[in-house]
């Protein structure tokens, strides 16, 4: 939550800034600032609401300058106004900072600073830039040195979480940038170096980066970067390069990442299983897995742990586990999970789904997890993400940048990795090889299947645009769609703000069923799998209470039709692979609803794309 970007080089940093908080709005948009040093004075300015109202201001207010900082903000402490935005300043007005994360005892730091030092903000995020500029004044060196002891010196008073960046007036020539608990990447170019909250806003200008870890602080100039524990020991450290292109993070001429992203699908989706097939033996090879044989022979217990559409993506695999490998799977919320007591020993395998991989309740309950002996695993999008790096092994999803707030290519391809896993567990322990090529060859039909369905997304439209005023929404599904259902529903809350709940079919009569009325449609997944029959009494159930019923069913079900106002085909599958093709209309579905009810479809109210605070 929260993005920053800085900027020193020979360029004018201003346009770049405000071209990298576009990039990174989808971390925060309620208020947007920035700072820009033009090597003998400081020049600050803030806005409330989007980057744009901030673009619009700096039409007059030019800052100009070739070393900078900038913040969008999603607010924790305080509330959504200019003077609570970032950059913040010291009591003298020297020194500038962004802050993402939470300073837990900015109470008592506050009042050990004393009376003298007035604070203009509500923010946790002010008294830093008091201590370190305090700090400052207290250093012999006047220079970058000296502000980089001085940060060091700072946080040492400090408890909580924070990615910062510090520019001071007498400074000019370095910016300083520490982290702990809050991502901090470092892009390395010719000349000029970027520093940013998530590579997003630097892939245009460099591949080149470092990642900070907790504990360690940079000091960044023109044309050096130096690394230092908080300790200020020297830290080496080799620069790594990002493989997602820039072209990635743009809209294409979609109107909206999520379309965007929803398109990305059928070609993201190759990438996740690109080399990680053995048709040969019928299985998939996932070679960050770690593993051997014995091992995996030994595990007796899975547990996926995630939050939001990346559980249900974990609840997918959860029902393949048990299906493939013959081992109880379960999923668990990642926020739940770190406060209970959970039973967890040496033979357990945990699997930790994140897209952004700073999920800071997911990355909590690897902790634990880890702490308690288990074999921890990741299934992450974002390369170089601090779940990615503290897992002992794991599997990238390769869905290249999502920008869109609500998650969509990257649950397929999260559902997908875990499927594969499902598969080679399966090999491992049971599962024949005729069975196994059976499932790979199943997912090569998949693309394919997703480019019908995505060419049917004028007729899903029409649905959307007819259903839109409803004030409610009931999904159902049974199975390994019960997981689409729930993950359908979660869309359509988060987009379109309209109410949704998600049941499996079988819980109907105790207790949705009462909702139903006209005025309370169902949507409900009804494929030709073993459950179908079941599912079409389930639906019977709702059409004799006069409830109305949009369905997904299996093209060629001409029975379908009788049940529902309306029916959405999709191409027939293989039961396990159901939910790589049935979660498309639900998407488009979503995101059509919203786009008619003319919400901000990429940047939903109070949602973040990376939650990195509890
Ligand atoms: C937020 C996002 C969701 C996402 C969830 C988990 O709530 O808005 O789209 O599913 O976090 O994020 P992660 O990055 O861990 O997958």
């Amino acid at each position: 939550m929260c993005g920053i970007i800085g900027y020193i080089g020979k360029r004018q940093a201003a346009p770049i800034l405000l071209q990298g908080l576009r990039r990174l709005e989808y971390r925060g948009y309620d208020s947007s600032g920035m700072a820009i040093s033009d090597h003998s004075t400081l020049a600050m300015t803030k806005c409330v609401g989007k980057i744009e109202n901030l673009a619009e201001k700096m039409k007059t207010s030019h800052l100009p300058g070739s070393v900078g900082i900038a913040h969008t903000r999603w607010a924790t402490h305080g509330g959504v106004t200019e003077l609570n935005a970032h950059p913040h300043t010291g009591n003298k007005g020297k020194l500038v900072l962004v802050h993402n994360g939470i300073i837990e005892n900015y109470r008592e730091l506050k009042d050990q600073l004393g009376p003298e030092h007035h604070f203009t903000s509500e923010t946790d995020s002010e008294v830093l830039a008091h201590l370190i500029e305090r700090e400052f004044d207290l250093q012999e060196q006047k220079n970058c040195e000296g502000l980089r002891k001085a940060v060091g010196c700072g946080l040492s008073h400090v408890k909580g979480t924070y990615g910062i960046v510090v520019m001071h007036e007498d400074v000019p020539d370095c910016l300083i940038t520490a982290r702990m608990g809050s991502p901090i990447v470092v892009g390395v170019g010719k000349d000029e170096n970027y520093i940013a909250s998530d590579a997003t806003p630097i892939l245009a200008y460099t591949r080149d980066v470092l990642f900070l870890d907790d504990g360690e602080i940079a000091e960044v100039k023109e044309n050096n970067v130096r690394l230092f524990t908080l300790k200020d020991e020297i830290v080496s450290k080799k620069v790594e390069e990002i493989h997602w292109n820039d072209e990635q993070a743009e809209k294409q001429g979609f109107p909206h990442f999520m379309l965007k992203e929803i398109h990305d699908q059928p070609t993201v989706f190759e990438d996740a299983i690109r080399g990680r097939f053995n048709m040969a033996e019928g299985t998939a090879v996932l070679g960050g897995l770690n593993m051997t044989e014995q091992q995996m022979r030994d595990i007796n217990r899975v547990i996926f742990i995630a939050c939001g559409t990346a559980s249900y993506a974990g609840m997918v695999g959860k029902y393949a586990f048990e299906r493939l490998a013959g081992i109880p799977a379960e999923v668990d919320v990642a926020s739940e999970f770190r406060y209970r007591d959970p039973i967890i020993d040496e033979k357990t395998l945990v699997f930790v789904m994140s897209q952004s991989g700073e999920t800071a309740d997911t990355l909590a309950a690897l902790r634990e997890a880890k702490r308690k002996g288990a074999f921890v695993r990741g299934i992450v999008n974002v390369i170089g993400s601090t779940i990615s790096r503290e897992t002992d092994g794991g599997t990238y999803i390769h869905a290249g940048a999502e920008l869109a707030v609500a998650s969509t290519k990257a649950y397929t391809n999260m559902v997908t990795v875990a499927l594969l896993y499902a598969l080679q567990f399966g090999r491992a322990r049971r599962v024949s090889i005729a069975t196994g090529q059976r499932m790979l060859n199943a997912f090569l039909e998949i693309p394919e299947k997703m480019n019908w369905i995505l060419s049917q997304k004028d007729s899903i439209k029409e649905i959307a645009e007819k259903y839109k005023d409803y004030k409610n929404f009931l999904f159902l599904g049974r199975g390994i769609n019960y997981p689409v259902a729930l993950e359908g529903s979660l869309k359509l809350k988060e987009i379109s703000y309209i109410h949704a709940e998600a049941y499996p079919g079988g819980e109907m009569k105790h207790g949705p069923l009462a909702l139903i009325s006209e005025d309370f449609p169902t949507f409900a997944i009804m494929p030709q799998n073993q459950l179908y029959e079941k599912m079409r009494s389930n639906i019977e159930e709702i059409r004799a209470r006069k409830g109305k019923v949009i369905l997904i069913a299996t093209q060629g079900d001409e029975r379908a039709k009788e049940l529902a106002e309306d029916v959405i085909y999709v191409p027939a599958m293989k039961e396990l692979l159901e939910p790589l093709l049935n979660t498309i209309p639900l998407q488009l579905f979503s995101y059509y609803v919203a786009v008619a009810l003319k919400r901000d479809v990429d940047r939903p109210r109070n949602l973040a794309k990376s939650v990195t605070v509890e």
